[in-house]
């Protein structure tokens, strides 16, 4: 079943998202070689804190951290770690903010220092995917779209779309209706409604789409060990459009 958000409820996720956004200003700032993603996750504890909210993820089925933390071959979950980023990582920073009760979703790869010109083609390709995603979700188009708009772009560009993790509905808990696939065919999925709060969260990666699961049972890499990169935005379906509500560039 997929639940349709009234405008409150979408204010109020809005504000949680603001303060995602908020957060992913300012790592971005710290991102270097020598940090690690540790300190990026404790960091992120203390400015949630600051502003009010929780992170959502932390003790989400067991999960311990309030970031995923996913570094070069990883594609998503990494988990936050003492050893230091260095200069050519990218680096995923993905988490979910809680504002009272309400949530947002984003996550966001960033260069650490000079990366190589495939990691930053990589980056922008990745970046542009989800943003042509975000185009397709129009009222009265399909989830499908979005998926077909975002494959055919990145696959013109060379790379691949990672198949075995998808974007979601998102309100009272993290995952919910819709899937939202990053890749399909046009005219299919269910039609994009007003109201609707989903994900999108294209996983594109420099060789094949494959990953494989770590023994941590939470961190997928890709099985070629190729670097992979992520960007997510939580949108809200309105009759104006589509609705960025962790939007940190506008
Ligand atoms: N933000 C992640 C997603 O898009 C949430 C991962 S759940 C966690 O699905 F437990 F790993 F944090
Ligand atoms: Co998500």
């Amino acid at each position: 079943m997929i639940v349709l958000k009234s405008k409150r409820e979408i204010e109020m996720m809005k504000k949680a998202g603001e303060v995602l956004a908020a957060c992913h200003k300012e790592i971005a700032k710290m991102i270097a070689p020598g940090v690690s993603t540790w300190e990026i996750d404790q960091f992120v504890e203390g400015f949630l804190k600051k502003h009010g909210a929780t992170p959502q993820q932390k003790g989400y089925k067991g999960y311990e951290y309030a970031t995923c933390a996913s570094i070069n071959d990883e594609v998503c979950h990494g988990f936050p770690r003492k050893e230091a980023l260095k200069e050519g990582d990218i680096v995923t920073i993905d988490m979910v903010v809680n504002l009272n009760g309400a949530l947002a979703d984003s996550a966001w790869s960033y260069a650490v220092g000079e990366v190589s010109d495939e990691a930053s083609q990589l980056l922008k390709v990745t970046k542009d995917a989800l943003y042509k995603g975000i185009e397709a979700s129009q009222m009265g188009q399909r989830i499908g779209d979005i998926g077909h708009a975002i494959q055919t772009y990145a696959e013109g560009e060379g790379f691949s779309v990672v198949r075995d993790f998808i974007g979601h509905g998102i309100g009272a808990s993290i995952h919910e209706k819709p899937d939202v696939p990053h890749f399909g065919l046009p005219g299919k999925g269910p039609r994009i409604k007003e109201g609707m709060v989903f994900t999108i969260e294209p996983m594109i990666n420099l060789g094949v789409y494959q990953t494989k699961m770590d023994a941590n049972g939470w961190t997928a890499r890709t099985t070629d060990g190729k670097l992979s990169a992520q960007f997510e935005h939580t949108i809200a379906i309105t009759k104006e459009g589509p609705v960025i509500l962790t939007d940190q560039e506008g």
